[in-house]
């Protein structure tokens, strides 16, 4: 089984299934890094682990349809079956979603449909909520908006600030993902 990942920042999330592949939890390929930040630190963590990557801001490709064309390109070169998100800042077109439908995964910092989009953690602190949590869905054409494939919560307490709520969240994030890949993958 062959994957790409798809990452717009730092790239913890990918360094997680990364490092679960390498360890053999995930019994499956990482064959291609995509980023729309060619400074992303997730470049780098991509290199480090040996694994080819493409990134280009997809304005200097002329907009977003031709990014996606030459990254379906890459994908089909590189034999890539299903697409795993983890923090990637943009919508999928059509273009990917097609070709792929029903093997695109995301993750996202809250307990979806709570908080879509950009901000999760913020939108969840300035909601005043007592939980949020962290949600693996299959991606659709909407924004954060499929089927939901595992959950899991974490209680905001009083003292929490931005920075150590976010840091529960990637806590979990980090053996979550992994974990719902591997299930997902063996479930084929
Ligand atoms: C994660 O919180 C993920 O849920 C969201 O974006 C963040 C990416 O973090 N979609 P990182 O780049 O993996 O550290």
């Amino acid at each position: 089984m062959k994957f790409a990942m798809f990452a717009s920042g730092d790239g913890s999330n990918v360094q997680a299934v990364l490092d679960a592949c390498r360890q053999g939890n995930i019994k499956a390929e990482p064959v291609l890094i995509i980023s729309d930040q060619p400074e992303a630190h997730v470049l780098t963590r991509a290199e480090r682990a040996g694994v080819p990557h493409f990134s280009a801001h997809p304005k200097d490709l002329g907009g977003k349809e031709a990014f996606e064309k030459e990254v379906l390109q890459k994908l089909r070169d590189h034999e890539a079956e299903w697409l795993i998100l983890a923090g990637y800042m943009r919508l999928l077109s059509p273009i990917l979603l097609v070709p792929y439908e029903e093997r695109i995964i995301n993750i996202h910092p809250s307990l979806l449909p709570s908080f879509p989009g950009l901000d999760a953690v913020g939108q969840a602190l300035k909601a005043g909520v007592k939980m949020t949590g962290v949600t693996v869905h299959f991606v659709d054409e909407g924004m954060d908006s499929g089927p939901i494939i595992e959950q899991e919560p974490v209680r905001i307490e009083e003292n929490d600030t931005y920075d150590s709520l976010s840091a529960k969240i990637k806590q979990i994030e980090h053996r979550l993902y992994p974990d719902v890949i591997r299930r997902v993958i063996e479930e084929q």
